[in-house]
């Protein structure tokens, strides 16, 4: 019989495990479809947990061959097994510490679902976050359990990597070392025919370590931006944070075949390969930025998720929102700081807001789940990194440092709890955190809305917070908001500097006396904290704000805001496109004062995605028709309007000189593609098709690709874009997304269905599967379209991923989150959808967990 429905797992029940690991020793004999794990587990009782206890020890997918207890084979009659685990009776147990032993049989080539260990292009690696290592061998795999590894590998692959420092090794096997207690989670092994990029780094008390990437042979010339990053991140890590690294080596690995970006294995990060390769001829600058940033984030881990790691898998945020804040400030130190701010703005509101505002809404801090592998979320990693922000502005720089050191001190070699994490700002501050931890318990995004009164020369700011209801909590009380604000006169000069606001409660006033005359405020400056600003502002003020606001988020903001104004004007009263915007933008784009990485950011018009979660929000149900030709129109008005302008543009920031990957060259890059994406709209592809000719660089020959898309004449331009990268996976992966994301809305579905039977789309391959469908849930007029026909190629797409690999369709299956936005006919096919898939017999726990939840 099947088991019945899968298990919720609540915060609540949390127990220590009844044992202590004192070490544990692993052999691995490596084959494709018979690998054996041999496995020595040194177990002493665990004084938290008092009496005798059962043995359970998680293992999946494991063929065991013999089981010891100090070198005696465990009785079958004490030794249950179970397709989660094996359980050791009590009474086979001896009094105080005991070896357990076992030998396991696994079958890599097998695994499709790229979780535990599992072979990529001929080489054998792993991946074990967050509940991996159980199929691997039997193990209490559970982040609290944390011991030394020692690990031999025998096979005939030259190289053969794992966790720690290298010991000893001869033909045909190597033995690690990793002194550093870790959780399994951190495990992990590489063995296969590989070559490195080496160098090398002296931490400031004077370790040497060796770095190295390793990648497949014909991959080595693309590995030098990786190492660069590595080794900024390393310094800045140093200067920033106090933090050395603490093992001989540090090895990167790059596969083709991995469910996500990377992972922070203690001493042997494993990259998608798409997170490590960069040339200039084959990566976009949004490419290289990325690897900067994961490539830190990765390492960063090392103190924020490896030295101090989490108790359980509910605590996740504590590793992943520090790490990604950490990874912010390092991006912003390497590149702009506001232009950063944007970006992550930007990608917040995109993509956690979104999944606040629906079905899949929970805390940072969730306080239940069926499949942890579901919760690696935005809400988890960015808004875990905004909420260590907004404590940040709380707190003050110097309230942070001293946390943090706190932080570092008390709980190196920790699995630690949020809890911890806000007991070391109370303690090193002397704060009450109690009502700001309701950030991480509480789900949703909190609207703040703002009346202002003038008189006397006093300005009172009164701002009134409100969350709206999210699954499980109807009620939620009002949160502490940072709220920055500046006053600036009316000819622009700054009278407030930007000056924090804490709100508690759930209305609440602030007063500004002795004012000359009525400023302008200027709110939630550098988005200060993750909320919905709800303001009814005159276009005017916005326009003003636009030319003259000291921030320069809120600069942004202004632009924005007034983008999106006169969008959903376009799309509900079918007013025409305003003059004022249009001439406001042209102001900014010529303003060579202002960074190109800026200006770009501004020429951006909202996503179509973004105005149907606006229109959504005041209650009106989007039409994704309406909301593209409304764009559609706007973007071809703005390009007639500024021509000039934009072609003067365009030919202003072409390269001069060799290329360069930093963030000067890559803004002047990214505000060319922007003004050629509105030019395209009048050109008919001209400038596009000479770029595409002549392009020396991804960026704008992606971009130029677009275009030609865009303007209908890309006849040419696709067969010689894949004749020229047939070679390379990364770009062939971006020759269909391309395709899909910039379809016309009503063939979107016809030219997903095409490429799908692609003899190159190799849909098992993570990176392939997303961008195709990834693709054509971003084309959201395409995605949406009212024939349904996307929705069908989509849901077909997630039943057929399912039995191969769950973790991937049910992450895909978030495309249908925002379904109960839009009309009945819609919904309907939608639910449809979701309900075929949820008859599908065998349907795994991750995809089965989502549609249940995206249904409601
Ligand atoms: N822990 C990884 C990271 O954020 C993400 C990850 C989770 C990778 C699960 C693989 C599996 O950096
Ligand atoms: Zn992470």
């Amino acid at each position: 019989m099947k088991d019945a429905s899968p298990q919720t797992i609540y915060l609540k029940d949390y127990q220590p495990f009844p044992f202590r690991i004192e070490r544990v020793d692993l052999t691995f004999r490596l084959a494709p479809k018979t690998t054996r794990v041999i496995s020595r587990i040194a177990f002493a009782p665990n004084p938290e947990r008092a009496g005798r206890h059962d043995l359970f020890l998680h293992g999946e997918k494991l063929r065991l061959i013999a089981a010891r207890i100090d070198g005696a084979d465990v009785p079958a009659a004490l030794l249950t097994v179970t397709d989660e685990g094996a359980t050791v009776a009590a009474q086979a147990l001896p009094d105080g510490p005991f070896l357990w032993e076992a030998e396991v049989e696994i079958d890599p080539e097998g695994n499709t679902a790229l979780e535990g260990l599992y072979m990529s292009g001929g080489m054998y690696c792993t991946q074990c976050e967050a509940e991996g290592f159980r199929k691997i061998t039997y193990y209490p795999d559970r982040p609290d359990v944390m011991a030394p590894f020692k690990v031999r590998i025998e096979s005939d692959m030259p190289v053969m990597l794992s966790n720690g420092n290298p010991t000893a090794s001869g033909p045909g096997w190597a033995e690690w070392d990793d002194p550093w207690p870790k959780p399994s989670y951190l495990f992990a092994l590489v063995a296969g025919n590989l070559v490195n990029l080496p160098d090398s780094f002296t931490t400031r008390s004077g370790r040497k370590v060796d770095l190295n990437i390793w990648v497949r042979p014909g991959d080595l010339d693309r590995c030098a931006f990786a190492m660069d990053s590595l080794i900024r991140s390393m310094t800045w890590d140093e200067e920033a944070y106090g933090r050395e690294y603490d093992l001989d080596v540090f090895n990167i690995v790059a596969v083709d075949d991995f469910n996500m970006g990377a992972m922070e294995n203690k001493g042997l990060n494993i990259f998608n390969s798409k997170l490590v390769l960069a040339s200039p001829e084959t990566a976009t600058d949004l490419d290289f930025e990325r690897i900067e940033g994961v490539i830190a984030h990765e390492y960063f881990h090392n103190w924020t998720g490896n030295r101090i790691t989490c108790r359980d898998w509910f605590q996740l945020c504590l590793k992943e929102g520090l790490t990604v804040f950490r990874d912010q400030q390092f991006t912003s130190a390497m590149r702009s700081e506001p232009v950063k701010r944007i970006e992550d703005v930007l990608s917040l509101r995109a993509r956690q807001f979104r999944e606040d505002m629906g079905p899949l809404a929970h805390p940072p801090r969730p306080s239940s789940f069926v499949e942890i592998n579901n919760f690696y979320t935005a809400t988890v990693y960015e808004k875990g990194a905004e909420v260590i922000g907004m404590l940040k502005r709380l707190v003050g720089d110097d309230g942070y440092a001293r946390a943090l050191d706190l932080y570092f001190d008390r709980h190196d070699g920790d699995a630690a709890t949020i809890e911890d994490w806000l007991k070391v700002f109370e303690d090193a501050t002397g704060r009450d955190l109690s009502q700001f931890k309701r950030w991480y318990t509480d789900a949703g995004t909190p609207r703040l809305s703002v009346s202002e009164d003038w008189r006397d020369g006093t300005l009172t700011l009164t701002f009134t917070q409100m969350t709206p209801p999210t699954p499980g909590q109807d009620t939620k009380l009002p949160r502490v908001i940072p709220i920055a604000v500046g006053l600036l006169n009316p000819n622009g000069d700054e009278i407030l500097p930007t000056t924090i606001l804490e709100m508690t409660e759930a209305t609440q006033s602030f007063r500004f006396a002795d004012l000359a005359s009525r400023p302008v405020a200027s709110i939630l400056r550098g988005f200060s904290a993750p909320v919905v600003l709800e303001r009814e502002v005159p276009a005017s003020e916005r326009a003003f704000l636009l030319a003259h606001d000291t921030d320069p988020f809120n600069r942004w903001e202004a632009g924005r805001a007034l983008a999106k104004d006169v969008l959903v004007r376009m799309v509900t009263d079918d007013d025409a496109p305003s003059a004022d915007y249009i001439s406001a933008l042209g102001r900014l784009l010529t303003d060579d004062s202002l960074d190109p990485a800026f200006r770009a950011l501004c020429l951006r018009l909202p996503s179509e995605d973004d105005l149907a979660q606006t229109l959504a929000e005041a209650g009106r149900s989007p039409d994704p028709d309406r909301i593209h030709t409304a764009r559609e129109t706007l973007a071809r008005t703005v390009a007639e309007r500024l021509v000039r302008p934009l072609a003067l543009t365009y030919d202003a920031m072409a390269d001069r000189g060799p290329f360069s990957p930093d963030a000067t060259a890559a803004g002047r890059r990214s505000l060319r593609v922007a003004a050629l994406g509105l030019l395209n709209r009048i050109d008919g592809g001209a400038r596009a098709q000479t770029l595409f000719d002549a392009a020396g660089n991804m960026t704008e020959s992606a971009a130029a690709l677009a275009c030609l898309i865009e303007a209908g004449r890309a006849e040419a331009a696709l067969p010689a874009f894949h004749e020229r990268w047939k070679g390379n996976r990364l770009v062939i992966d971006k020759w269909f997304m391309i395709q899909v994301v910039h379809a016309a809305p009503h063939q979107a579905a016809e030219v997903a269905e095409r490429l799908a039977a692609h003899p190159d789309f190799d849909w098992r391959n993570p990176n392939r599967a997303r961008s195709l469908l990834g693709g054509i849930a971003a084309n959201h007029a395409g995605f949406h379209h009212a024939s349904g026909a996307a929705y069908r190629f989509y849901a077909d797409w997630l039943l057929r991923l399912d039995p191969v690999n769950p973790q991937i369709a049910a992450r895909l299956s978030t495309a249908f989150e925002t379904w109960a936005r839009y009309d009945a006919d819609r919904r309907a096919m939608v639910a449809a959808e979701l309900q075929r898939i949820r008859s599908a017999p065998g349907l795994s726990r991750d995809l089965s967990e989502m549609t249940g939840r995206i249904l409601g």
